[in-house]
């Protein structure tokens, strides 16, 4: 047997493997992104892990298969919980991505303290010392002596521990973090990151135990370390949302045990993240009334419709070029619909700067929002509000027509909720015809001038 360490270069971005260095990878086209790694040979006993209570894997008829009632290990956070699937899956891994600050380690500890209140939890953090970790700790209100704390790097100590401990939720702050003997190369590798994450999905397999690992993102967003880490782990979830704002979106990106289309709403506050179960409340908080240039608009995030207002404003402008300016919304959306009202309706909107904001930090790329983003620029250069019971939804296409929008009704039936009493909808769409509405007037229009009639009054 040849018990020489081998030595390669790995892409860290998709772990492609040349037995050369590459300036460029052959298989994502990135630059630069190539590191040296030693493969020490296979040891002869890979794992350490012990195998399952029961003795050898065998081959079972699905029928015979227990299926625990008592899989899931709730969260103590509903929203987070509706993004897994109805909650944490025993023996499953789980991997949290985002970007540095959004609050990765604050959310994990805040469920790792009220999961403790029934479980063993051991929260594992090569990022903060034990002190650090304490700190944040008595800012969130997280006390539990069944909360275990190892600020550790190295994984086969936390392999020990969990051998000694044998919690029934771990956290891992980060993947990145971590490095096994197992594998010659520096933490962060994408050798260390894949061995490292091999091992604990092992182990949450063998043992039963849920784990979630925090996954640092790259200068792209992707998650930074081996593509293949997404392929192996249960479920993906991303955590997005903008520093200066202070709602957080959690989304799953793959789940094995749930949809990939629910969300769950966070608000980061001086004690942690707050739950808010009702984001179109708190997004339509404060909304001034009776001034032009603000329309609400009804958006889908994943299964679940959102209204958030829409502002825009036009002022004449001094530049050669007037200026655009979009903010959660798409640029050149913004430019086309300017064209249309310009073409279509005859406003003049070329004299003018623009600026569009959608309040809150949301993030909209949804066709949905082009009628209720048209109707707050036609308010804003006319001078006219827009009723503040007054939603629009509709894509708006370039010869000026109102275009059907999926998901209707749930988008009525949110606006309904929240008290609106008229809703200009798409003329144009099989759903409309079906939907009972009682406290909100539904106004179907073809045209974004006859939603401008309906809306302003002509
Ligand atoms: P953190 O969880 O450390 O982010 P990550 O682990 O994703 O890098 O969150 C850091 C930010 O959260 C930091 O900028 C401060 C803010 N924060 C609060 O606003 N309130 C709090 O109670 C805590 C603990 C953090
Ligand atoms: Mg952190």
């Amino acid at each position: 047997m040849n018990l020489k360490a081998k030595t390669f270069f790995v892409c860290s971005e998709c772990g492609y493997r040349s037995s050369k260095w590459l300036g460029r990878c052959p298989e994502c086209d990135s630059w630069n992104t190539f590191e040296e790694e030693t493969v020490l040979p296979e040891p002869k006993e890979k794992s350490r892990l012990k195998p399952a209570p029961g003795g050898e894997n065998i081959a079972l008829p699905l029928s015979q298969i227990s299926s625990d009632a008592n899989l899931r290990i709730t969260s103590g956070m509903a929203e987070l919980d509706r993004v897994l699937g109805g909650g944490l899956v025993r023996g499953s891994a789980v991997l949290l991505s985002g970007e540095p600050g959004i609050g990765k380690s604050t959310l994990l500890l805040q469920i790792s303290g009220s999961i403790a209140a029934k479980r063993r939890v051991l929260y594992i953090s090569g990022e903060e010392s034990p002190g650090q970790i304490r700190l944040r700790a008595e800012r969130l209100g997280v006390r539990s002596d069944n909360l275990l704390v190892l600020a550790e790097t190295s994984l086969d100590t936390s392999l020990k521990q969990i051998d000694d401990l044998c919690p029934e939720v771990i956290v891992v702050d980060s993947i990145q973090t971590l490095r096994t003997s197992e594998a010659a190369s520096t933490p962060g590798s994408v050798t260390q990151v894949r061995e490292c994450a091999s091992q604990l999905i092992t182990l949450a397999k063998s043992r039963g135990v849920a784990v979630i690992m925090v996954g640092h993102v790259n200068k792209e967003g992707g998650i930074a370390g081996p593509k293949v880490l997404e392929h192996m782990v249960d479920a993906v979830l991303c955590f997005e949302g903008e520093h200066r704002h202070a709602y957080r979106i959690i989304r799953a990106s793959k789940n094995r045990f749930g949809s990939v289309s629910e969300l769950g709403v966070f608000e980061m506050t001086a004690a942690g993240l707050r739950e808010v179960p009702n984001p179109s409340e708190a997004l339509l908080a404060g909304r001034p009334k009776n001034v032009s240039g603000s329309c609400a608009v009804c958006v889908i995030e994943g299964t679940r419709p959102i209204i958030a207002e829409i502002q825009s404003l036009a002022s004449p402008t001094v530049f050669p070029s007037p200026r655009r300016t979009a903010t959660g919304f798409d640029y050149s959306r913004l430019c086309m619909l300017l064209a249309v009202l310009e073409k279509r309706i005859g406003l003049r909107f070329s004299g003018s700067d623009v600026y569009l904001n959608i309040v809150g930090g949301l993030e909209i790329d949804e066709p949905a929002a082009d009628l209720p983003t048209a109707l707050a620029l036609i308010s804003c250069i006319k001078d006219i509000p827009v009723d503040a019971g007054l939603i629009a939804v509709g894509e708006i296409g370039l010869a000026g027509e109102v275009r059907a929008v999926p998901m209707l009704e749930s988008r009525v039936r949110e606006a309904e909720r929240l008290g609106f009493t008229k809703i200009i909808v798409p003329a144009r769409g099989s759903e409309l015809g079906s939907i009972k509405a009682e406290s909100i007037k539904l106004a179907p229009v073809k045209s974004v001038f006859e939603a401008m009639e309906a809306a302003l009054g002509g």
